[in-house]
């Protein structure tokens, strides 16, 4: 299957520029591959990974469907936003419109990633009435989000089902350590293990994302052929490594002061991969005062209200565009609307509204990455997740930061509990 590509020709970076990061990438990609840092076990997973466990997860998804009619994800940061990415970007876009009693997958919500009493008494109020499951993921097991929304769920399923409850709660957590791995182990609930060499942001393709994600039909194996795929192919020591030269050009546009990186996409399902690209990227590289700050803009929808800031505003930033060459569906325009769009596709106008936008910065000499992801599948999301986590891996070696700890969440996270003490 084609590869996805990185296409840096109107990134405004020459070849001598990218030949003097070509030493440092060589020796960062071998560092990355050996295994001497911490927290690099999600490098050759998906080439690794147990097969029986996949087979249990595939069976726990089956069991879980033929459970619930609604199933609440509950965990927060990289326990959850590789799922929402995945189930946003290859389910149906209005799959809450048709009639649940009809589906064969449940609906999925999310729990646990946000305090709001507001938020979770709404959601409670819909769901408590459905036959409900729970996954309740977090690699620490102690994480307030989670632990919250974790015991909102039980009690609803404790006053719904009884004892009978605990059958419909699934837990993804560490091995040994934190009291969700207590409560699992005295209450006997069915569990999964978050690997111990693989941090939660680059966690999406272990059982943190292939259980919630399998629930709903989305082919995993397919996932981590993608991801496998991609182990292969950008793994070679040369400045054509798609991962090379997008690592190199962030980190020569970042020193020129393009301190923002803007991801943008013209497809709509695409939005909570860039959270997760975004999480990806901030937290791994944000620290010792350094890091290329992430944003993403929906387009065209933000081009009606961005566009002019990124037209000719403050220039501290540089484009990096996700670009779906194939897209599943199309529509062509009727009468009805102005001639010039009538019996046109709807997707070639969505492309002649990309190239318009690149033509006009580069007339302003914004400097613009391109991403061509050949189609939005399970396969290509695998592909994804990996050029992604390894262009990141890279990009923070290069940058002199560990690329795999959070110091500064941690801190936030203790400071929080001080207080509510
Ligand atoms: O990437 C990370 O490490 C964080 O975003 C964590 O995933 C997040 O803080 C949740 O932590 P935990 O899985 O321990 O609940």
């Amino acid at each position: 299957m084609k590869p996805l590509q990185v296409n840096i020709k109107n990134a405004l970076v020459n070849q001598d520029e990218l030949k003097g990061y070509e030493d440092r990438l060589k020796a960062a990609n071998r560092r990355l591959h050996s295994g001497e840092d911490d927290y690099t076990g999600w490098v050759d997973y998906p080439i690794r990974y147990d097969q029986n466990e996949l087979e249990r997860i595939l069976q726990t998804a089956e069991k879980i469907r033929n459970q619930c009619e609604v199933f609440i994800v509950i965990g927060i940061g990289g326990s959850y936003l590789g799922t929402k990415a995945a189930v946003e970007m290859l389910n149906h876009s209005f799959n809450n419109l048709s009639n649940l009693k009809e589906e064969k997958y449940p609906r999925i919500f999310f729990a646990g990633n946000n305090i709001s009493g507001t938020y979770h008494n709404e959601l409670i109020e819909k769901v408590k009435e459905k036959e409900i499951s729970i996954c309740v993921i977090s690699k620490s097991g102690t994480t307030t989000e989670s632990n919250i929304a974790f015991s909102l769920f039980k009690k609803l399923l404790q006053d719904k089902y009884g004892d009978k409850g605990s059958e419909r709660i699934y837990v993804i957590t560490d091995k040994e350590k934190g009291i969700l791995r207590e409560e699992t182990n005295e209450k006997g609930y069915t569990d999964f293990i978050v690997p111990d060499d693989i941090g939660g942001r680059y966690s999406v393709l272990t059982p943190v994302g292939l259980l919630p994600i399998a629930v709903f039909g989305i082919d995993i194996i397919e996932m981590l052929k993608g991801a496998g795929d991609a182990y292969c192919e950008y793994n070679h020591s040369d400045l054509s490594n798609p991962c090379f030269q997008y690592a190199a050009v962030r980190n020569i546009l970042y020193k020129r002061g393009k301190l923002i990186e803007v991801f943008e996409a013209y497809e709509p399902k695409l939005r909570y991969f860039a959270e997760w690209i975004k999480q990806l990227f901030g937290e791994s590289e944000g620290k010792e005062g350094k890091g290329i700050f992430p944003v993403y803009l929906q387009f065209s929808t933000d081009l009606h209200s961005m566009g002019q800031l990124l037209q000719e505003g403050n220039q501290i930033f540089f484009e990096t565009v996700l670009n779906v060459e194939n897209p599943d569906r199309d529509i062509i325009i009727p009468e009805g609307s102005l001639e010039v769009f009538q019996g046109k596709s709807m997707n070639d106008i969505n492309a002649k509204a990309m190239e318009g936008v690149l033509l006009a910065h580069l007339e302003d000499g914004i400097p613009n990455l391109r991403i061509d992801i050949p189609g939005l599948s399970s396969y290509y999301f695998g592909q994804m997740v990996y050029f992604f986590e390894k262009s990141c891996a890279l990009s923070g070696y290069l940058l002199g930061v560990n690329p795999f700890d959070q110091p500064g969440v941690e801190k936030y996270k203790k400071s929080m509990r001080k207080l509510i003490k």
